[in-house]
């Protein structure tokens, strides 16, 4: 079955074989070694060079952990949509105060909203979507660049969960102090794992922050790795890091980062085009992400029967999520697809709906 989901993808046969492979100690120095890999690469994909933590969760683990170990005061979530709204949520079941800025669906961020809502209150949390998987649209990190540094006292989080690893995030170019991504989706491997880098200004107001949980604490992880040699404090999943460490060498060191973010481009250019003569893609174009298609289904397309007639022939699309469900479908091409893969996908659809 290939998945053209917008996370899980379909992952190299070649890093699936690495669960074969004996399991082994998560004190050994081998388990140090492949941390470490890990943690390098991650820094090349993110551009940055701040702490990498790999995380025995979905990225849903390191977003509560993110706005429980950063906020002393205020959080504000900018909110594309369905993820946004999950950011706030763990925002307020964590007994944080916590805000949302939400943009219109289909639409970016409104930078003047953000502005005006940042003279007005005392945040010291910022949590911003890049790629929302909802609705395809990506925020574009220029458009907060000076916002960032004119608010340096503000720990700015970025959930690139759908983004990481298929576009340029450039963590450290736009001063931003948290990513966090997720394994299943750009990165092309297994689910289970998350991956997050903390500034040093970060952990720093993180130590001052009480009631930070334990699982998900920067400052107990921050601390942990610096004097484990890239350790964790409780088992991680090992057999999923030997995985990640062999497919972030790939990423890095063979496909090279530049051509993995001109390829998700081609796929996403080629798969809008197609889409755009048969149905508009949703939202607004010049947002519209690298990584993922959400089609507005104004032909009133039957979702499930499509779907189940490209599962006959061993293909998966995903339905819209939320509020768009069944009002838009979703088309992944992140991970290690290419675009022979993404004509595949639209040669079968043309013959399942008879365009
Ligand atoms: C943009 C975005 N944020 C957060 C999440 C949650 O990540 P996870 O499912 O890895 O917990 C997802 C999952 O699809 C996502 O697409």
């Amino acid at each position: 079955m290939k998945l053209f989901l917008p996370g899980p993808v379909s992952v190299r046969k070649e890093v699936l074989e690495k669960f074969l492979e004996p399991v082994i100690g998560h004190r050994s120095a081998q388990a140090s070694e492949i941390q470490k890999t890990i943690s390098i690469n991650i820094q090349k994909i993110l551009g940055t060079e701040h702490t990498i933590i790999t995380s025995t969760s979905s990225g849903t683990g390191l977003m509560e952990g993110a706005i429980r170990s950063c906020t002393k005061k205020r959080a504000l979530i900018c909110s594309l949509g369905s993820f946004g709204e999950l950011w706030y949520k763990l925002g307020l079941e964590n007994s944080i105060e916590t805000d949302i800025l939400r943009s219109v669906s289909g639409e970016a961020t409104d930078i003047n909203k953000l502005k005006e809502l940042l003279n007005k209150n005392d945040f010291d949390f910022v949590g911003i979507t890049h790629n929302e998987t909802s609705t395809g649209i990506k925020n574009d990190l220029d458009e907060f660049k000076d916002i960032i540094a004119q608010h340096s006292d503000i720990i700015w989080a970025l959930d690139a969960v759908s983004s990481a690893g298929g576009t340029p995030i450039n963590q450290d170019y736009y001063g931003i102090d948290i990513v966090i991504t997720s394994s299943q989706k750009c990165l092309g491997l297994t689910p289970g794992l998350s991956f997050a880098s903390i500034s040093d200004k970060a952990y720093e107001k993180a130590k001052t922050v009480e009631n930070r949980g334990h699982y998900f604490d920067f400052v107990n992880l921050y601390d942990f790795i610096k004097d484990h040699d890239f350790q964790y404090p409780s088992t991680p999943a090992i057999s999923n890091m030997v995985s990640a460490a062999y497919q972030l060498d790939y990423i890095v060191n063979e496909e090279g980062v530049e051509n993995r973010y001109k390829r998700h481009l081609e796929m996403s250019d080629y798969f809008k085009q197609w889409a755009n003569k048969y149905f508009p893609v949703y939202g607004n174009p010049k947002y519209q992400s690298p990584t993922i298609t959400a089609i507005n289904n104004t032909n009133n397309i039957d979702f499930n029967d499509l779907n189940n007639k490209l599962m006959e022939r061993d293909i998966m699309i995903s339905n819209g999520y939320g509020d768009l469900i069944n009002k838009t479908f979703r088309v992944g091409h992140m991970g290690d697809y290419t675009i022979e893969d993404m004509k595949y996908l639209t040669k079968n659809i043309e013959e399942v709906l008879g365009l």
